[in-house]
């Protein structure tokens, strides 16, 4: 029989994304509604082990959901991956009097959370919170879809320049070893080329890109890639690249970097918080564990940990192809 949930933790860990707080907000009010008690979790896994613990009743999360970042902040921590790490963990969420767990983060955290599951039986589910997208279970993670319009908003203000200019720039996104957010923001901001992880076409096919971009008099032009890109060059060796290959350019290069991370969730991300923490909650309670909470379609979903944390979420063909040609 499972056992009765009456007292959650829940944390955040990992990268923090837009949107967390919208996510705490869900868990910390749902367990309000059902009257359960509920524990703040500050800095992720390395928290857990020190036992730094907060109650939180539906007031605690007042005026949180419009705030990007995490207000029980996140970290990576090593000591959570050794066994005396989590017996440690364990042995503060046993003292707490915490029932059952809800980690929102990304791969790592989730793969945590089930070595944790398996040693301690201990009741876990999770949120996918991270602006990569890269988990399967789920068509959208919480914080992805304001990433993408953060760097929609940044490359639509270096467009104004580079075409003052008539320049080519490099901008480096974030999406660690997938290429989501560079396809979509690349789509979206009308890129000329987008560089991902998962197609590589080599360095030839960007110089015939660019060639036919000036041929068809393009006067300035916008390449995306991805952190992940495997073309074997970062962007300044990119750039080095084309001025040494295509000197007709002037070229730059911006690396957008954390700011991506930042800022007010997008309204989508709230709604899908607050969705996927009511789930996540109202999943334990019904004695489900060690699942992820997911979107299909407008549906939530849960995915076993297990799975999702198998492999990364495919990139979407036909948005390739719509990239292809969009930029003829
Ligand atoms: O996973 C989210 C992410 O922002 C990735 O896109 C990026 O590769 C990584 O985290 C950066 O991590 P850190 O903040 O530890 O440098």
């Amino acid at each position: 029989m499972a056992k009765e949930i009456k007292k959650i933790g829940v944390f955040t860990s990992g990268g923090d994304s837009p949107g967390m707080n919208a996510a705490i907000r869900s868990v910390v009010r749902t367990c309000a509604y059902l009257n359960l008690d509920c524990v703040g979790i500050y800095r992720g896994y390395q928290g857990m082990i020190e036992g730094d613990f907060k109650p939180m009743d539906a007031r605690s999360v007042n005026n949180i959901i419009n705030k990007g970042g995490t207000i029980l902040k996140s970290a990576r921590c090593d000591e959570f991956r050794t066994p005396e790490g989590r017996k440690k963990a364990h042995d503060q969420l046993v003292s707490e009097g915490i029932h059952a767990l809800v980690v929102i983060g990304g791969n790592g955290s989730f793969a945590g959370a089930l070595l944790f599951n398996e040693e301690f039986d201990f009741p876990v589910m999770g949120i996918p919170g991270t602006i990569d997208n890269d988990i399967l279970g789920s068509s959208f993670t919480i914080g992805f879809d304001t990433a993408i319009n953060t760097v929609v908003g940044a490359i639509d203000k270096i467009r104004d320049t580079a075409s003052s200019h008539n320049r080519l720039f490099f901008i480096e996104v974030m999406g660690r070893d997938v290429g989501h957010i560079a396809l979509n923001a690349g789509v979206g901001a009308g890129a000329e080329e987008i560089l991902i992880p998962e197609q590589n076409l080599g360095l030839e096919r960007l110089l015939d890109s660019l060639k036919r971009s000036k041929k068809s008099g393009k006067s300035s032009s916008i390449v995306i890639v991805a952190e992940g890109d495997r073309t074997g060059k970062n962007v300044f060796e990119l750039k080095e690249y084309v001025e040494e290959h295509l000197p007709i350019y002037d070229v730059r290069v911006s690396v957008l970097g954390h700011m991506q991370r930042g800022g007010n969730p997008t309204c989508f991300d709230r709604v899908l918080a607050s969705r996927m923490g009511v789930k996540a909650v109202e999943s334990l309670l019904e004695g489900k564990s060690n699942y992820m909470v997911g979107i299909r379609d407008t549906q939530l979903i849960l995915t076993p940990i297990s799975e999702a944390i198998k492999a990364h979420t495919d990139i979407d063909e036909e948005l390739i192809r719509v990239s292809d040609i969009m930029t003829t």
